[in-house]
């Protein structure tokens, strides 16, 4: 086993003993927690999305890499490209630590389009001597073949004065022929802020002011921010660290989730409502949003946190993005729903309709490992409904359904090791209708529970045995009355 010194976690992916790499991959190949359809990393972590775009007929999708180990080092873009958003061709490493002010690391940023080309802006991660972090802002050009080349300096080359070191994650957007970027920012007080520029030409970068919210003490930083209109809704999406969870709400580590209203882009004020989490799961953080062809809005998350061991880390990687969700305003609440192309990788259809009540213990003659379940709620007479998948003797994977207080809960205490430190193991989530229908995707290590068409999501990873493949349904008391629809779905992602 690797000792992950400093030296050994900003070791160049070009610098690594090849005979260590094989041996790494042959691991990761052997791991029995491979996902089939969600994007992973071929060896050690993945992070946050980046650069997602759709770009003269190719999406483009990247992500935080470090490849030589499941922990956080010296950070690549890894990207693939993709023509429908499940099927996806590998192009490698593309932003890579190879410039003085990215020597520690390509972090986070987007992509854009500007003069029928394709440009990214991220963070260049630099340290001092003293291990003192220094964040300068770039651009990167994709050139007609392809290759992916850095401006030879900066672009904002430092935070503005009353900001720290942490300042981080560009998300560029445009409007009427004006470029703006928001960034994620701690100012000197340690709370979090998000910091919008503007430029006309891409190069010249002008500092307009911190976005005004009536969240001033909503932790010490803010990652991740994205900002779009959708709908009619002005959206602004960041990742909160250090808020106090409350009730059921921000348990994970960190946060992820929006406020809406309006947004004025030259005033930089955002008249809003509460912060509300996107997903309401273990794990999910860092997502970013794109346009797809048809002109929707589309979320892609991390499907992990910082600061938390997995049970893949002993296979040598660590995590997987979600799969994409569209995101909809309907009647002032934000909707998120899976991918229509997600169809195109189901097969063996299987329906049942019947009664589970609290005497029914396998209801269901499928099971599965890789799989889509639609279950159709018809009529609830129970007081609590229990959803089991990834079931065996010894392991399941709990979703209850409290019909009084309208509660769904993700229970995840026997699906196997836990990824650690994490607080309790249950998710739960208060349902603004009663439960009609329950989405699940079900990977090999991965659970994401869409409720009510787009209400709520619950994204986990599990890592259940690979003997664990029944699903049940039952009832505290009463009967609930069910249609069942499961496809199995085959990706070609491991
Ligand atoms: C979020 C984050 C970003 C940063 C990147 C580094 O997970 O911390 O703020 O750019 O990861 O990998």
């Amino acid at each position: 086993m690797v000792e992950w010194t400093k030296e050994a976690r900003y070791q160049k992916y070009e610098d690594a003993d090849q005979q260590y790499l094989a041996e790494l991959t042959e691991r990761v190949n052997q791991s029995k927690y491979r996902q089939t359809f969600h994007i992973q990393p071929k060896s050690g972590l993945l992070n946050d999305p980046n650069g997602l775009i759709y770009f003269n007929g190719n999406y483009y999708i990247s992500h935080q890499w470090f490849p030589l180990g499941p922990v956080h080092g010296l950070k690549y873009w890894y990207t693939y490209t993709s023509k429908d958003l499940i099927h996806f061709n590998a192009v490698g490493p593309t932003l890579k630590p190879d410039t003085n002010d990215d020597s520690h690391g390509v972090y986070s940023g987007s992509a854009f389009e500007y003069n029928q080309h394709l440009y990214y802006m991220y963070t260049a991660n630099h340290r001092d001597e003293d291990w003192h972090r220094i964040s300068t802002q770039q651009i990167a050009k994709m050139t007609k073949n392809g290759e992916i080349k850095k401006f030879p300096k900066p672009v904002i080359s430092a935070p503005p004065f009353g900001y720290t070191q942490h300042f981080r994650d560009p998300k560029v957007y445009e409007k009427d022929g004006t470029y703006y970027a928001v960034i994620a920012a701690q100012n000197i007080d340690k709370q979090g802020r998000i910091l919008q520029y503007r430029s006309s030409d891409i190069v010249n970068w002008e500092f307009q002011g911190e976005i005004q919210t009536n969240l001033d003490d909503f932790g010490f930083m803010w990652e991740c921010p994205d900002y779009f209109n959708l709908n009619g809704y002005d959206m602004l999406l960041f990742c909160p660290q250090g808020i106090d969870a409350e009730g059921d709400q921000f348990r994970n580590i960190y946060q992820s989730g929006y406020i809406m209203g309006q947004y004025d882009m030259n005033q930089l004020t955002m008249n809003h409502g509460d912060f509300h989490e996107l997903d309401h799961g273990f794990d999910f953080y860092a997502p970013q949003t794109f346009l797809d062809e048809q002109g929707q809005r589309i979320l892609i998350g991390w499907m992990g946190l910082p600061e938390i061991n997995y049970p893949t880390d002993e296979d040598g990687w660590a995590h997987c993005l979600t799969i994409p969700r569209v995101l909809t305003v309907e009647e002032g609440n934000l909707k998120q729903r899976p991918i229509k192309a997600l169809e195109k990788l189901r097969s063996n259809e299987e329906t049942a309709l019947g009664y589970a009540n609290k005497f029914t213990k396998q209801l269901h003659p499928y099971e599965g490992k890789q799989f889509e379940l639609i279950i159709d709620i018809l009529e609830n007479e129970a007081t609590e409904v229990y959803f089991e998948v990834r079931t065996s003797k010894t392991e399941t994977s709990l979703i209850t359904y409290n019909t009084k207080e309208q509660k769904l809960t993700f229970d995840r205490s026997e699906s196997g090791p836990l990824p650690n430190p994490v607080e309790g193991t249950s998710r739960s989530t208060y349902l603004d209708t009663p439960l009609s229908q329950l989405q699940l995707y079900v990977d090999t290590s991965s659970i994401e529970i869409f409720c009510n068409d787009g209400e709520r999501v619950m994204s986990s990873r599990i890592f259940s045995g690979e003997d664990a493949t029944g699903i049940k349904t039952s009832t505290e008391s009463g009967q609930v009355y069910l249609r069942f629809t499961k496809y199995d779905l085959k990706g070609d992602t491991q």
